[in-house]
């Protein structure tokens, strides 16, 4: 048996919360960027993948009008930051509705360092950052799919295991439904099969 959910008959705000509890665990986009004034501004959006491979494209979308999208309209460029589990709190912290005026940075004691190639800072305790140039948005209804075309990657030193960022040290923060929050789980590994070395079998082919 299943529980049918439609949403034309749910409010925007129950089927909204339906989906954002089963579309999980959604990796966190710590998003900086400045205002056309030059306020930083610092906020976490969870709406957030990757949208093409070549050219580098990231996405995240914005439910409504907020300080990272005007700034990203005004300047043309922003920083994903990935989130990490020891800075839960300050996170958390800014996405408090400050006014435009206030930068999260400062009200949450965020320490900033200069991006490389793009104006809005990086958070300098993340240990990725993700340097974007603005390549379109797509408006859709109530919200507002922002893609970037990344122009640069700053992966902390220590977080690199054989050239690779190593999730273990990464240790990113997803989000889930309600106020819920994931940690990195137990890491699995297993090969893709080819189609070459298909026998049927789909269990444990360690045995
Ligand atoms: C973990 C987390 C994920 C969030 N994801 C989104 C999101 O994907 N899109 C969105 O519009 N708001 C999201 N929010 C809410 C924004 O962070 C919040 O509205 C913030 O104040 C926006 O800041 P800004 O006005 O400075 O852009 C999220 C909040 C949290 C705590």
């Amino acid at each position: 048996m299943r529980i049918d959910f439609d949403p034309a008959a749910l409010d925007r705000n129950s089927f909204y919360k339906l989906l954002t509890s089963v579309v999980v665990p959604r990796p966190i986009a710590w998003v900086s960027t400045v205002s056309a004034d030059g306020t930083d501004n610092l906020a976490p959006h969870s709406f957030f993948t990757i949208s093409c491979v070549e050219p580098p494209v990231v996405q995240f979308t914005s439910v409504g009008r907020k300080d990272s999208l005007r700034n990203i309209e005004a300047t043309g460029e922003f920083v994903v930051n990935l989130a990490p589990e020891r800075l839960f709190e300050q996170i958390n912290a800014t996405a408090t509705d400050f006014p435009p005026g206030v930068s999260e940075f400062d009200a949450v004691g965020v320490a900033r360092e200069p991006s490389l190639r793009v104006k809005p800072p990086r958070v300098a305790d993340s240990p990725v950052a993700l340097e974007c140039e603005l390549h379109s948005t797509l408006r859709l209804g109530d919200s507002t799919v922002v893609l970037g075309t990344v122009v640069h990657a700053a992966v902390a030193e220590d977080v690199v295991v054989d050239g690779h960022p190593e999730v273990t040290k990464l240790r990113p923060l997803t989000r889930l439904g309600k106020d819920e929050w994931g940690t990195l789980g137990e890491v699995q590994e297993i090969s893709r099969i080819r189609y070459a070395d298909w026998d049927g079998r789909t269990g444990d082919r360690s045995s």
